[in-house]
């Protein structure tokens, strides 16, 4: 058993040198660079607590770490073109660094890499992982239309936004761990529960993303804040935001989600704070934690196995980038 601090360390060292070949270097550059910048790092490690909850690491759960870790490394590089991010892990953007053409490259060979280390697994796991990985990654894409479709929606509910970020966040938080359960023989119930488990934990995360986004430390953070008010990002803070404000702070609001004015994160941030959304959206992250670890209660393993989830959880949900 590992830590997930060991684990963070072991998949390191397994993900660390280069991924791409030296040539053209104007493609692979742009690709190392962004790889380079690292990340957290918990989707891998989360296929690897996956398996080890119930059995020693399998060799396959490398293979199949590395090819999450890839593909959330394409998703953010497309993401960043799609919400005009400049910054990304406190540096500038592939697309704001090498061009828009290069990043959707950047981020088509990212996934072609992904692909290529799924397939050294065993053929045994091959078609239950591919099967779970392909059903996530099309999720993922429905997710990225949605918030894309609500930026220009005037009214979107909170259940839609919760399905939302589920598709676009949650569900490969989820399947991380499915998989390294599923390399870590794992029965069906455990399986579910443990699916259940990072699906609520990655809503969670989703909406402490949502939240650092508005109210996060620019020297932490690592993205632009306020990115997402720039973009008429439909986030719980702004659905909440729009029920309780008052209707002069209501038409503020729509006013400036139709300007692009220099100050317009920091008039939005003003109306937030006034309608008190901060606190609203700890109750609402704190809501889904609990949801959470009561499908980790339900998985039939000992609770000391458990411990690292639950280090896990509590580092996303306290995290400041
Ligand atoms: C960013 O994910 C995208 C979201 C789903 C919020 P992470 O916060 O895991 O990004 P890195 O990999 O650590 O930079
Ligand atoms: C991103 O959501 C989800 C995916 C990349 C699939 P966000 O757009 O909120 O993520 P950040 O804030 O750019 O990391
Ligand atoms: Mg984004
Ligand atoms: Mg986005
Ligand atoms: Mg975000």
């Amino acid at each position: 058993m590992h830590s997930f601090q060991e684990l963070t360390k072991l998949f390191a060292q397994h993900f660390s040198g280069k991924h791409f070949p030296e040539s053209p270097a104007s493609l692979y550059e742009p690709g190392e660079y962004f790889l380079s910048l690292g990340g957290k790092r918990v989707r891998p490690v989360m296929c690897l607590m996956g398996n080890e909850l119930f059995e020693d690491i399998h060799p396959d759960s490398y293979h199949v770490a590395t090819a999450i870790e890839l593909f959330h490394n394409f998703t953010l590089v497309h993401d960043d073109i799609m919400d005009a991010a400049p910054l990304r892990r406190g540096l500038p953007t592939v697309h704001a660094r090498n061009g828009e053409s290069t990043a959707i490259l950047v981020g088509d060979v990212m996934l072609i890499r992904a692909y290529e280390h799924l397939n050294k697994i065993q053929p045994t796991f091959l078609p239950r992982i591919l099967h779970l990985f392909n059903h996530t990654a099309k999720e993922v894409c429905e997710g990225q239309q949605m918030d894309m479709d609500f930026e220009k929606a005037n009214s979107v509910s909170l259940e839609a936004y919760i399905e939302m970020i589920t598709l676009k966040t949650s569900v490969l938080l989820a399947a991380s761990l499915k998989m390294g359960a599923i390399l870590g023989g794992a029965g069906e119930g455990n399986r579910m529960h443990l699916y259940e488990f990072g699906k609520n934990l990655g809503i969670a995360f989703q909406i402490q993303d949502d939240y650092l986004d508005a109210f996060g430390d620019p020297q932490k953070f690592g993205k632009e804040v306020g990115g997402d008010i720039r973009q008429n990002k439909k986030t719980f803070l702004m659905l909440h935001a729009l029920e309780v404000a008052s209707d002069t702070q209501k038409k503020s609001l729509q006013e400036l989600m139709n300007t692009q004015a220099d100050d317009k994160v920091k008039q939005v941030l003003s109306i937030f704070r006034a309608c008190g959304v901060d606190q609203w959206a700890i109750d609402l992250k704190q809501t889904y934690y609990k949801k959470a670890l009561q499908h980790l209660e339900n998985i039939a393993v000992v609770s000391s196995r458990k411990e690292p989830l639950h280090e896990l959880a509590a580092f996303l949900l306290e995290r400041e980038h």
